[in-house]
């Protein structure tokens, strides 16, 4: 029997530089968790999300890092191959360096997490310096960064001025530059995230960002159409045309690999 490889931040590198799409999800227990890994995600991210669609909140907001390192730990048991992200949630890394690297730990070691996830640009450049120089792999979440909905006037795309799509530019290079292994690009127009996609090194992770990006996330239950609120334009329900659960996502997994999601339906011009 031979046993998948696990997915590592080199593994990532190695599929840009080939060219090959990564895909990846969100997951918060167990049972998902090995489902995902068993079809074929490459990156399996314990997202605060969690607060939408495990708690009902109507913003991420509100999730602590207790909340992030239960789902992690939860997930973790299902996971083999996968990467497994997690996201430091509001809060959590924002007062002092001190306090990302504290809480960081916190999820590699009690959430058993490969990598953790923080929003911010350039502004964390220092941050993702300082934990990922000490061995900690960081993705950065920049564009549409939920954690700030209330700063930014609700959940909406960004990067459609000038200045916006300057200063993302500026944001994606510095988080290159501080070591991150990868760039989540929330909701920013499909030939933006197609500029910075081609100007890194590193794999950019696309959310409502064009089908350029180096990979592609969905939330799962909008991607299942299970969240009972309104899901975002850039997702697509994978359900229809599947007749199981792990038909849609072994189809949303194939779709991302050949580029046929993101459509142009799903992404900002
Ligand atoms: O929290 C989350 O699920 C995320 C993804 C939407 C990228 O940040």
């Amino acid at each position: 029997m031979t046993l998948a490889r696990p997915v590592t931040v080199s593994t990532l590198a190695s599929m840009k530089l080939a060219s090959e799409k990564i895909t990846m999800l969100t997951a918060y227990d167990y049972s998902f968790g090995h489902l995902l890994d068993q079809s074929g995600v490459d990156v399996i991210l314990v997202g605060d999300t969690l607060g939408m669609v495990m708690q009902g909140h109507t913003t991420t907001v509100p999730v602590t890092v207790k909340d992030c390192v239960y789902h992690c730990r939860c997930v973790s048991r299902g996971v083999e191959r996968a990467m497994l992200a997690a996201d430091l949630p509001f809060g959590a890394y924002q007062a002092s360096i001190e306090q990302a690297w504290t809480n960081s730990v916190r999820l590699m070691q009690d959430g058993r997490a490969h990598m953790v996830k923080l929003e911010g640009g350039e502004l964390m450049a220092e941050t993702i310096d300082h934990i990922t120089s000490r061995g900690i792999p960081v993705c950065g979440h920049i564009g549409l960064t939920p954690q700030s909905v209330h700063q930014l006037g609700g959940f909406k795309v960004q990067g459609r001025d000038q200045a916006v799509a300057k200063r993302l530019k500026r944001d994606a290079r510095a988080q290159q530059e501080a070591g991150a292994s990868l760039i989540v690009l929330e909701a920013v127009p499909a030939v933006l995230a197609k500029e910075i996609s081609q100007s890194l090194d590193i794999p950019t992770i696309g959310i409502g960002a064009g089908v350029h990006c180096d990979g592609q996330v969905l939330v799962l239950q909008d991607m299942l159409g299970l969240y009972p609120r309104k899901s975002p334009k850039f997702s697509r329900d994978f359900m229809q045309g599947n007749d199981s659960i792990s038909h849609a996502i072994e189809d949303y997994v194939a779709c991302v690999k050949d580029a046929s999601f993101p459509a142009v339906e799903h992404s900002f011009e």
